[in-house]
């Protein structure tokens, strides 16, 4: 089979890692890639977003199966251009995508159909929202409705930071017409943690529950980034919690998009808090996460390939999925002052040191290639990522490859894994 994997982060250099192993494939390509991703696939110049570009390109080279990194396609209908031309490709159509592509839709989806979530309210007038947080208690959580690159939430602590915000967003527009309209829920304490799930629409196949870590500096202080770092298995997450957040939470939300006429083929993402009274959605995303990707495949035992093609095909429910033991870690490398502004084009050394290891992958995202030198070209650098036969294991491993690696001004988080790790002793 020939592949086509779209995007240019970590979370499709794993996709293309783990998508090499297939004995089923012969030849990948990835849209636009990077550096990594070209010492496995060949990387074509062409962006996620120009949909018709892909398919033009698919058509020409005979591609057999294309696989969807980033949301921002999925929201905007390359599934539908692609089956439309009879193409085959991986991830939901525009029409079941919303339940990423709009917050207000997916939060009026569970309160339909009495998924549990935070309560809220939804406004399009700024005098309303502001009235409504006169009298509502703090923290509180304002939202923009559309996509925001994963910056479009923020936690406030007062009502000056819920004004402003309000006012960034429906004023200012600062996500331009993704903050036409806003949510204001309720806050929700616990822990956070997130489930990632194929379904074809009928059948659902949960994969090993991940910790994710979103806050940029050790001990989930400072603003959020699109994901620092991340771990599976979750020990607190128990099998008793996942048989609830799967009766709970991904059965009914599969079978309301269908029963909503949104037929739901790909991977179903639910960002969840763990509160007192139980697991609740904080969001569901239309695609595999990012780092969440990276722990989970160097976890699976499985062919990818089968599982990908069976939940276009709806044909999931003969597979299964077969982990390998222990546990993976993925820390991210990010540029000095992320998720701030960050200079970019600073020289990476180290990298051949970590080559050829077992245990040790290094999954690129923001880099590219200068003068036959590999240099930073993104917020996320790189996805340093390693298996252990526990999580402290795989924690010790992450670190000490880490130590190899170099470039001006990186920063990471010490202390993925270590909540695990103190609960234990
Ligand atoms: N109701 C809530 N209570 C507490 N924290 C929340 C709530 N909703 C979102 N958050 C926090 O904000 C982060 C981002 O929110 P989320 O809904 O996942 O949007 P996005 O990933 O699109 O930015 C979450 O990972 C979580 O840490
Ligand atoms: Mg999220």
């Amino acid at each position: 089979m020939k592949i086509l994997i779209i995007g240019n982060g970590g979370r499709e250099h794993a996709l293309a890692w783990k998508i090499a192993q297939s004995p089923l494939v012969k030849k990948i390509y990835c849209a636009p890639g990077n550096p990594g991703i070209a010492e496995i696939a060949e990387c074509v110049d062409i962006e996620a977003d120009n949909i018709e570009g892909l398919y033009n390109f698919a058509l020409k080279q005979k591609v057999d199966f294309t696989i969807v990194g980033p949301e921002d396609p999925l929201v905007a209908g390359i599934v539908d251009r692609f089956r439309d031309g009879n193409l085959v490709i991986f991830g939901p159509n525009k029409r079941a995508a919303i339940i990423e592509g709009s917050k207000i839709f997916a939060k009026t989806l569970m309160k339909k159909h009495g998924i549990p979530t935070a309560e809220f309210k939804v406004f399009d007038d700024i005098k309303l929202a502001k009235k409504h947080i006169s009298t509502s208690d703090f923290p509180l959580i304002i939202k923009a409705d559309g996509l925001a690159k994963g910056k479009g939430v923020s936690v406030c602590k007062t009502i000056d930071e819920a004004n402003k915000y309000i006012d960034d967003i429906m004023r200012d527009k600062i996500f331009g017409p993704a903050g036409d309209k806003i949510i204001i829920e309720e806050f929700l304490s616990g822990k956070e943690v997130s489930i990632l799930a194929f379904t074809d629409g009928k059948t659902i196949v949960p994969l090993s529950p991940v910790q994710d870590h979103k806050a940029v500096n050790d001990g989930d202080k400072g603003p959020n980034t699109g994901g620092m770092g991340a771990y599976t298995p979750v020990p607190q997450i128990t099998l008793e919690l996942q048989c609830a957040i799967e009766e709970d939470i991904l059965v009914p939300v599969i079978h309301a998009m269908k029963r909503e006429n949104r037929l739901y083929r790909g991977i179903i993402y639910a960002g969840l808090m763990i509160t007192s009274t139980g697991p609740k959605v904080l969001e569901f995303n239309a695609r595999f996460g990012d780092p969440e990707t990276q722990v989970l495949l160097v976890q699976m035992k499985t062919d990818l390939v089968p599982l990908l093609l069976a939940t276009t095909t709806s044909k999931l429910e003969d597979e299964k999925i077969e982990w390998n033991n222990g546990a993976s870690i993925c820390v991210i490398m990010a540029s000095k002052g992320y998720p701030d502004k960050y200079e970019k084009g600073l020289e990476i050394s180290g990298l051949e040191k970590l080559k050829g290891l077992d245990d040790v992958y290094i999954f690129h995202a923001g880099t590219t290639i200068r003068d036959g030198k590999i240099i930073t070209n993104g917020g996320r650098v790189l996805g340093v990522t390693a298996r252990g036969k526990n999580i402290q294991n795989a924690q010790e491993t992450v670190y000490d490859a880490i130590q190899n690696i170099n470039f001006e001004g990186a920063h990471y988080r010490r202390d993925i894994g270590a909540k695990v790790i103190y609960q234990k002793s």
